[in-house]
């Protein structure tokens, strides 16, 4: 484990494991379609490539950059768009790759946009759901773990953009975060 963190929340091999019922769920609800799937950088990347790879139904992938936390840790309320995406999705089934709810302003953010812009569908994958932190009342439509009010780094998640490399998720030490 690494020497800032805890604790470890998922496993590398739990996350195999989450990842895999999330694709298969995803299969179930898409089959017979082609939907785009959408990450939203750069906190999903990882579970984005390992989610895409695990589904069966065939999928168009598209990216977009959306920030709101910068070094902070309370979203600015305003997730600013820093790159856009290259394909429409008018008419299109989007699935929404995310690796974190929290506030939910990204969620609703991105579902105004998208949905403004003539989706015919609109599906969030999380891959944690921190619904004590939520500021507005939005839900993914699958999210594969549930997790407290806890600093969390790893499989994508940063703290001021470090630790996202690590291939597990672990809770930060406060002392990192507050010194
Ligand atoms: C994080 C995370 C989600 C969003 C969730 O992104 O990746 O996209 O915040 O928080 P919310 O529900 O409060 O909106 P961030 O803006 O930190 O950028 P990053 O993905 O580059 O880390």
């Amino acid at each position: 484990m690494h020497k800032d963190l805890e604790s470890v929340v998922l496993t590398e091999a739990e996350i195999a494991q989450k990842v895999k019922r999330a694709a298969a769920w995803l299969d179930e609800k898409f089959a017979g379609t082609t939907p785009l799937a959408i990450s939203v950088l750069k906190g999903s990347v990882m579970f984005f490539c390992d989610l895409v790879r695990a589904m069966q139904t065939p999928v168009q992938l598209d990216f977009m950059t959306v920030s709101s936390y910068g070094s902070s840790s309370e979203s600015s309320g305003m997730p600013k768009i820093v790159m856009d995406l290259a394909a429409s999705v008018k008419d299109r089934d989007v699935i929404l790759v995310e690796d974190i709810v929290d506030s939910g302003n990204t969620l609703v953010r991105m579902r105004d946009l998208l949905m403004g812009r003539g989706a015919k569908s609109f599906t969030v994958v999380a891959l944690f759901d921190k619904p004590s932190r939520r500021k507005v009342p939005v839900k993914a439509d699958y999210s594969c773990f549930e997790i407290g009010d806890e600093f969390i780094v790893g499989y994508g998640l940063d703290y001021a953009q470090q630790y996202r490399n690590l291939p597990y998720v672990g809770i930060l030490k406060r002392e990192i975060y507050e010194k």
